[in-house]
């Protein structure tokens, strides 16, 4: 399975945070903000990247993630020359995705849970359909919406419902067979002039080949696109961090635990950055061996 990582749009509603920095680059705490759904798609297992960004924001996008090597990794890089919709990831990323199955991560979504490594894992292993989550959340309206039956079977998703028939939000992470590439292309644009990912993620359902995965009590889903949320994010990740003494979403430690790079070379990452609090935590991990934390 390949991974696209979408950081494209204006940010219009962090300016002026946004007005000549992308979103997706600022920082949630110690880490930019697209290192969280990175470190989701390396947890997946998944290894080839394709970054869609601005004509204007994409050289900024490859300076900070560079070639991907160093991850054991490997970024392709493509220009979205107009903010068309988050489904257009797939009509500007075709000849990336070519006969693959793919999952689409959006830049400003943050993953966190006990056992999401093992749950994005059984996601990326899909042979054909399609798999999104759900989460609760208070606010449905702003999101895609599912509703369920009695027996827990997706019955609808609706895109940022007046009248949300549940609670149920569909986060910034989706698995797709390779027919996305397909339907994507054929999609009408919405009342607000884009392509949704809601009605890809429809056409699954309509057939019965989309599988929804309710995230619940234990995760954390947040997104990072007003000036709250963005706060927010920071402050959930610096209050674990400090707790725990773990760090969230570290792109070299991910790479290390799953055999991405080897140790000379993560000690290379650990080295170069040695002068902070981040490159001390890697060197830390060095000194522990990485031992594994408690379950
Ligand atoms: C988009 C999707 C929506 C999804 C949300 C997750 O909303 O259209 O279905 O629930 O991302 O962050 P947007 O960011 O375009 O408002």
């Amino acid at each position: 399975m390949k991974g696209i990582l979408l950081a494209g749009g204006h940010g219009t509603r962090l300016y002026p945070l946004t007005t000549s920095l992308s979103k997706q680059i600022l920082p949630v705490y110690d880490k930019p903000m697209i290192y969280y759904p990175l470190s989701m798609l390396m947890l997946a297992g998944i290894r080839e990247i394709l970054v869609v960004s601005t004509p204007t924001a994409l050289p900024l996008y490859r300076e900070l993630l560079r070639d991907g090597k160093q991850w054991g990794i490997e970024f392709t890089y493509v220009e979205q020359t107009r903010p068309r919709g988050i489904a257009d990831a797939f009509v500007v990323g075709r000849e990336f995705v070519g006969k693959s199955s793919v999952c689409l991560a959006l830049g400003d979504n943050i993953f966190y849970g006990h056992g999401l490594p093992e749950k994005l894992q059984s996601a990326a292993a899909l042979k054909s359909g399609a798999c999104i989550f759900a989460y609760p959340v208070s606010d449905p309206g702003r999101y895609g919406v599912v509703e369920f039956d009695a027996a827990g079977k997706a019955l609808s998703i609706e895109e940022k419902p007046t009248h949300p028939r549940s609670n149920f939000a569909v986060p910034g992470v989706y698995f797709y067979d390779n027919r996305v590439v397909e339907v994507a292309p054929r999609l009408a644009p919405s009342a607000r002039g884009e392509i949704e990912i809601t009605d890809i993620n429809n056409f699954y359902l309509e057939r019965g080949e989309l599988q929804v995965e309710t995230l619940g009590r234990g995760f954390a889903w947040l997104d990072a696109g007003t000036h709250e949320s963005l706060l927010q994010a920071a402050n959930f990740v610096y209050a674990l961090q400090e707790r725990q003494g773990m760090m969230i979403s570290c792109p070299e430690e991910i790479a290390m635990r799953r055999g991405f790079i080897n140790r000379d070379q993560f000690r290379a990452l650990a080295e170069a950055l040695q002068t902070n609090h981040y490159g001390n935590y890697l060197m830390q991990l060095l000194r522990e061996d990485f031992r594994e934390s408690p379950a």
